[in-house]
């Protein structure tokens, strides 16, 4: 088994990649650390707390960073005000770990060298100031697979998606270092829709998790209806799957950098596929088998037993 680390600020489709990943044998979460993002640290954190309970997981869930590194807090529209939509989990919240996420991830992965896959589906604050703070991390973890950016364009504005938009600086930071790393952006997770099908799919599976999501994704459903959507875009689960399964997904290598100046332009992932150099250790996701997707997220919710 896979372990990860998952970096998170639940949010709705937080919360789907989240239950993914703790009921596919396929990954082990070693740690679950928040980040402001969908909604204020405090909100995310509770929520991961009590989404670690439902899962029945008994790992470290602690908080991070409560804002990005310069730019000001900018909660998204989509997670309403709990960060859950209208979603309630009435269950009791794991304990927190007293540590800062920023020393979780260093010690989860200096502990276990070359093992650990990071997975930021949140801002990249938190990750950023891990590997400022023990630059060794770079060397020592397996891989970084995260949700965000794109190299189409954007959600957030026409270029920027909200992840990196969120955070830009962090987001430089951590593109900038040299990790393998594979951007799960826009491009990709615009074509893992939750159509009706798909809710009709996880409906039948018809356990506790799965209800709960059917939940989830009808409260982001609404939310992206306003937004032009038929069906919602279900982003952060694809990273956790392209760990579980890699060829669930197609990546093309490119050097990828964040804007940080551009007056039209901040926050827009720049990915250069003009001269692909075989050294480079960044890539991008391109194509979802969409059916094998949702094979996985049916199955892992399938597992989770009933709480
Ligand atoms: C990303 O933004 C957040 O609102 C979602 O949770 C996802 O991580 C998509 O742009
Ligand atoms: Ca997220």
């Amino acid at each position: 088994t896979q372990p990860i680390l998952l970096d998170c600020d639940p949010g709705l489709d937080d919360a789907v990649a989240l239950l993914l990943a703790a009921g596919d044998p396929r990954v082990e979460i070693a740690a679950i650390t928040t980040v402001a993002g969908n909604q204020t640290l405090a909100k995310v954190t509770d929520n991961a707390r009590r989404l670690a309970r439902l899962a029945g997981l008994d790992v470290p869930v602690a908080a991070g960073c409560e804002r990005p590194l310069v730019r000001p807090p900018a909660w998204s529209t989509m997670h309403g005000d709990s960060g859950l939509g209208g979603v309630a989990l009435e269950v009791e919240p794991v304990a927190l770990d007293p540590r800062h996420a920023v020393d979780v991830i260093i010690g989860v992965v200096m502990s276990r060298p070359g093992e650990v896959t990071l997975v930021p589906i949140g801002p990249l604050t938190n990750i950023a100031m891990a590997v400022r703070k023990e630059p060794r991390i770079v060397e020592n973890v397996r891989e970084v697979v995260l949700m965000g950016g794109g190299y189409h364009s954007g959600n957030r504005t026409a270029v920027a998606e909200f992840n990196v938009l969120t955070d830009p600086e962090a987001a430089h930071i951590v593109f900038g270092e040299a990790w393998p790393l594979t951007m799960v952006g826009l491009d990709l997770t615009w074509q893992a829709l939750a159509t009706p099908d798909v809710m009709g799919r996880i409906g039948a599976v018809d356990t506790a998790a799965a209800r709960l999501v059917v939940d989830m994704l009808g409260s982001y459903a609404e939310a992206y209806r306003s937004n032009h959507f038929a069906s919602p875009p279900v982003h952060d689960p694809c990273a956790v799957a392209r760990v579980i399964d890699p060829s669930v997904m197609t990546t093309r290598k490119a050097p990828l950098t964040v804007e940080l100046c551009g007056t039209a332009t901040l926050g827009m992932t720049v990915a250069d596929f003009r001269d692909p150099d075989p050294q480079c250790t960044t890539q991008v996701a391109v194509d979802l088998d969409v059916e094998r997707f949702w094979d996985l997220v049916v199955g892992a919710l399938s597992q989770l037993s009933q709480p």
